[in-house]
């Protein structure tokens, strides 16, 4: 994506030194357009689809739209470390889906390097679930 796309790479999560565990890369000045997540699973791979959001408030709106259908929630709401965006997911029809809000806007530079995954998912102290594992 970088060198065909000129993508630029935003955060790289690496958990240990050579592994690679995920990448963010942007198109634009947003902190990150596509995410590469990694995963042990055979024949997976989305982790999941982000719906952009207006605020917070748009954030809640949309939660408890979802609640009104039955729809519940796997983790969230929180703010990453990684993009310092807010999130909640949740899962419908097979996929995971995140309600994304305050994507920071980023200038270019060399790109952040994280190591420790709580960090990295919420410096709110958020953890998620052992599904938040999974994709489709
Ligand atoms: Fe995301």
């Amino acid at each position: 994506m970088v060198d065909i796309l000129d993508f630029q790479i935003s955060d790289i999560f690496a958990p240990a030194p050579g592994v690679m565990g995920a990448a963010w890369l942007r198109a634009s000045d947003l902190h990150h357009d596509v995410a590469i997540i990694s995963t042990p699973e055979p024949g997976k791979s989305l982790h999941h689809y982000a719906l952009g959001m207006e605020s917070f408030d748009h954030l809640k709106v949309a939660a408890d739209e979802l609640a009104r259908h039955g729809v519940p929630i796997e983790t969230g709401p929180g703010r990453h470390g990684v993009g310092a965006n807010l999130y909640t997911y949740f899962w419908v029809a097979g996929n995971r889906y995140e309600l994304s809000a305050e994507m920071p806007r980023v200038r270019p530079g060399a790109p952040g390097m994280w190591d420790n995954f709580p960090k990295a998912f919420s410096p709110w102290g958020l953890t998620p679930p052992e599904s938040f594992g999974h994709a489709s």
